[in-house]
This record gives structure tokens, sequence and C-alpha cells, in this order.
């Protein structure tokens, strides 16, 4: 649709988590009229429901070079080492900022040091948190705070939907096209003019049908981004978190997290029977990477006859008693109790759910896509720190870290000091794409069409996948794009989201039929072995129209 209102500036951020607000800030202290753009209200994204915290080589003993090793091994042999490095070096400083900025996160009360837990896949207590298991609350609160307290100078508009990419003639970035409700002057379909553009809008977790992400993560910015021809890598990697409320199999839509620190601070995974089935399947235990622990607990699900979908085991930490639990995992205790399980005596039933996408939008170093202008950072990016399977508590860092790069970068190449494109000379990422993908584009669905959607991916492409399963679900996607061809949808909220996460939902799939091994977060029961020698490599889609 024509855009109705308009609205000029330097960089326009798509998105408010810790990354958006980052980059927004940054951008506005580096002089760049600076416009946020958000679907929903400044601190509904994803940022704010995380728990654990955010990984930064800050503890004594500790260094940069010990948190890349972790990171490279949860990563399954798919991480960029020097992005890795540049998030594991420039991480202290930035988290130190955000402390600046106005963050508080938990101290010793003796020390006054940082306090520091443990998670999956860390071999050291380097998860800074804030209000025990609130860490993102208060990420969010910081950040939304600076930017509404006239600090700086970022304007905001709310309850803007991104359709899609503004391009100048010669293909660069110039904007973006919104929907937006209810904001007065910018209400309905408007656009930012702005050579630059940040996508930061988060993930895809709506995707399936039962996720630990809000309503809001329906996977826009790599919809935005694949109709703009950009690159997009990695699709496959969906980590599965392993330890989130059990509510039943029929359970859809955002579930409550039971953070991996409950785990670092000493509570065990057992089975029905009490049995603690991590001990021996690797050597960190219930505190392996959690690829490991969420292939763990459908596999004794497994061994112990349970249906597909009801498969769930039991966190318990009755051990660490009430005062504990009140004071370190107040959020995590007040969801137990309202879904009437108190984890200060019962045990914790959890199963593994949908929580974040490790691939995304193709960028380089410098948050810079493979179209002119356009930026990525934070869940949305595949920056290339994720590999295979993210590092548990790296995103929250990854969203700092790239965002302070991004805002340097547009900063350089809007005083002219470097071109874009070319800021340090160095060009996008060297290794070859392992594939590049025809897709049709999406028409207007039927917002009914998102439970079928989400059933078909849970079932289809799922913790568990194989060639029968996900050929299965890529056939059904089809039908749902075939029946919504003759009748596409009218244009609203609802009608672009569910084509974007259908969008997103094919293209995940055709990057998992491809990947014929188990690597990281995808789990082949086909293919259940890692092949180096024909899989070390990255599948990378850009969509070209017309092509099926
Ligand atoms: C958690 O608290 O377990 C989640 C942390 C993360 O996803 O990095």
């Amino acid at each position: 649709p024509a855009p109705g209102w308009r609205i000029d500036a330097d960089v326009v951020v798509v998105g408010s988590g810790v990354a958006g607000l980052t980059a927004a800030l940054r951008c506005a202290a580096a002089g760049l009229d600076t416009v946020v753009v958000t679907k929903a209200r400044l601190d509904d994204g994803s940022t704010r429901w995380a728990q654990g915290g955010i990984a930064a080589a800050l503890g004594e003993g500790d260094s940069p070079g010990q948190h890349l090793d972790d990171t490279l091994v949860a990563g399954a042999g798919l991480c960029d080492e020097e992005a890795v490095r540049l998030l594991v070096t420039e991480g202290p400083a930035a988290v130190r900022r955000l402390i600046s900025t106005g963050a508080q996160f938990d101290t010793d009360a003796t020390t006054g040091r940082i306090e520091l837990t443990r998670e999956g896949g860390h071999h050291r207590r380097r998860i800074a948190h804030a209000g025990g298991d609130a860490t993102g609350a208060e990420i969010s609160r910081a950040l939304v705070e600076a930017v509404r307290d006239g600090r700086t100078s970022v304007r905001t508009v709310e309850n803007a939907l991104v359709l899609d990419l503004l391009r100048t003639p010669d293909g660069a970035a110039a904007g973006v096209t919104l929907h937006v409700m209810g904001e007065g002057q910018h209400d309905g379909v408007g656009a930012v003019h702005a050579p630059a553009v940040v996508l930061a809008t988060g993930g895809m977790g709506q995707v399936f049908s039962a996720t630990t992400n809000p309503p809001v993560s329906t996977g826009d910015g790599v919809a935005l981004a694949l109709r703009a021809g950009a690159e997009v890598s990695d699709l496959e990697f969906v980590q599965f978190h392993p330890t989130v409320l059990y509510l039943g199999p029929d359970a859809e839509g955002q579930q409550p997290l039971i953070s991996e620190a409950v785990r670092g601070e000493g509570a065990h995974l057992v089975d029905a029977g009490g049995v603690r089935f991590m001990t021996g399947r690797h050597e960190l235990g219930e505190l392996a990477p959690r690829d490991v622990v969420a292939k763990g607990i459908m596999r004794r699900a497994a061994e112990q006859g349970a249906e597909p979908g009801t498969e769930h085991m039991f966190l318990d930490a009755r051990h660490f008693g009430a005062a504990m639990w009140e004071s370190r995992f107040p959020t995590i205790l007040d969801a137990c109790r309202g879904h009437g399980i108190d984890p200060v005596t019962q045990l914790v039933p959890v199963a593994p759910a949908a929580h974040y996408a490790s691939g995304g939008v193709r960028t380089d170093l410098h948050g810079r896509t493979t179209v002119p202008g356009l930026y990525a950072c934070g869940e949305v990016a595949c920056t290339g720190v994720h590999g295979a399977n993210r590092l548990a508590s790296n995103s929250l860092l990854e969203g700092l870290v790239f965002a302070e790069r991004i805002a340097e970068t547009v900063a350089a190449a809007a005083d002219g000091s470097a071109r874009d494109g070319a800021a340090d000379g160095r060009p996008l990422p060297a290794e070859s794409p392992g594939a590049t993908g025809h897709l049709p584009v999406t028409p207007l669905l039927l917002p009914e069409a998102r439970r079928v959607i989400q059933r078909v991916m849970t079932a289809g492409a799922g913790v568990l996948r194989s060639e029968v399963s996900l050929t299965e679900a890529a056939a059904q996607l089809d039908a749902v794009a075939d029946e919504a061809a003759g009748k596409p949808a009218a244009p609203g909220v609802e009608s672009w989201e569910t084509a974007n996460l259908h969008l997103v939902a094919r293209v995940l799939v055709a990057a998992a039929l491809r990947r014929h091994e188990t690597r990281g977060c995808h789990w082949r029961e086909d293919h259940p072995g890692r092949d180096d020698a024909s899989w070390a490599r990255h599948l990378v889609v850009e969509l070209r129209e017309g092509g099926r």
C-alpha cells in the first residue's frame, strides 16, 4: 500500500530490545538523527523476558580466551572465530557501558563486585544477572529510560509493524514502510526514509507451537530481509531451551522459561523415578550445552516410552529452600506457583521449547548485510558468533556489542569518513555460501493460518527432525500458500505477521531438509552423526522472486 505519512532521518532502527535501543542510543550520541520504530511498546520484545543474564569475562581468573573456547565448543564447528573473538574481547567493556547507561546488576554484598552465575556450556561463573532472574527486564528498563528521559534525541514510533525495505534506484536501503496502529499523526501505512536501516527485530519463536518467545517474535526482520534480497544464513539452527515449564501436550504460545541458572546454582534434572540421567552423558552433566541437554531429555523420555508430544522430565531444586528461591529466582518461583507447582516442595516438570534463532540475516563484523545500507543486530542477525548452537547468555552480549559496532559504522558512513560497505576495507565474510535457494513469495495469510503453521513446524521441524517429517512439513506449508493464493487475506498486522511466519518457516524447513547431518541444535534422526567432511559450512539463502 502507498505510504500515507513520512518521517525523514539519518538512521531508522527497527526494534527496541537490547540491540535496537543500544544501536539507537549510540547513533544518537554520535549526532545522527535517529528514529526507532517498534511493533508494540518499547519494552515488549524478547529482551525483557531474558532471565539468566549476560555472559562476559568479568570474573577473577576468567578471560576472553576462555569465553571464546566455550562459545566455539557450543557452536559445534560453525562459529566465525573472528566474530566470537570480537564478542568476547569487546563484551566486558560493553557491559560496563550498559551499567553506565543505568542497568543495575546484582552485586555481592561484601565485595560489591558483580555476582556471576553459571549456565550450560560455560566452564566458569560468567553470567551477570539482575533482580535475581529478571536480567532482561532490568536491561530493558534502563535502555527504555535512557531513550525516554531526554538524554538523547531518539524519536520513537510504537505499534509500528515493519513491512518492507525502501530502496534507492541502485538498490541501497533508503528506509522502511510501516503499518502503525493508534499512534495519532503516524496512524496507518507510512514510511521512515533514511539511508541507514538497522534491523533489530528479534527472533521467530512464534513459528513453533510452544516457545519461550513473546507473541511479537514473528520473524518480521528475516522475512523483510528475504524479500529485499539480503542473504539469510543458518536458519536450520533453532535452539530449543531444555527446561521450559511443561504445561501438557496442548500448551501453545509463550511458555514460562526455567532459567539454566537454576541448574547453574545446583538444581538436578531427574526422570520420573528421580534418577539424574545427564550424569555420565557429558563431562558437564546437567550443565552441558543446551542442545545436549535437550537431546538428553528427549532420549530419556523415549527410553521411558513417552508418547510424541508428551516428552518431559523434572527439575529438582527443593534443596534450595524457600529463602533462596525467593531471593535468587523470584520470577520463576512466581511463574511456577502461578501454574500450581511449588518448586520449594515439588519437582518442576520441564520440556524443551523453541527459544532462539541462531541463524538470521547474514552480516559482516560491522553488522552490514549484503544490501548496502541495511544492517542487522541481535537475534535477527547471523553475525557468526553462535554457529550451530548459541552458548547460553551470549545473546544479550551479542546485541550490545554488534549494535555498538553498527552505530560506529553508520556514523562513519554518514560523516563521509568511510563509504558504506567498505568501512575498513573488509569484505563480507569470505566463506562461500553453501547453497542459494529460490523460494516463492508468500501471499498475505489469514490469521487462522498461524496455528496451522505452528503445528506443522512443531511436528515436522521441531527438536527431532527427519527427511520424512521435514518433507511433510514442506508439503503442508506449500498447501497453506496454495490455499491462500486464490484468496489472499486483507492487509493488516496479523495477516502480515502470518505471512512472515510462513516465509521464514519455509526457508527454515528447506535448510533443515538440506542439511544431512546432526550438528548443534539441528538434530536429524536419519543422519545422527556430525559430518564435517560435507557439512562444515553454512547454508545461505537469497530469495529471488518468481522461483519455486
Ligand atoms: C536462561 O536463562 O536459561 C536463558 C539464557 C539464554 O537463553 O541465554
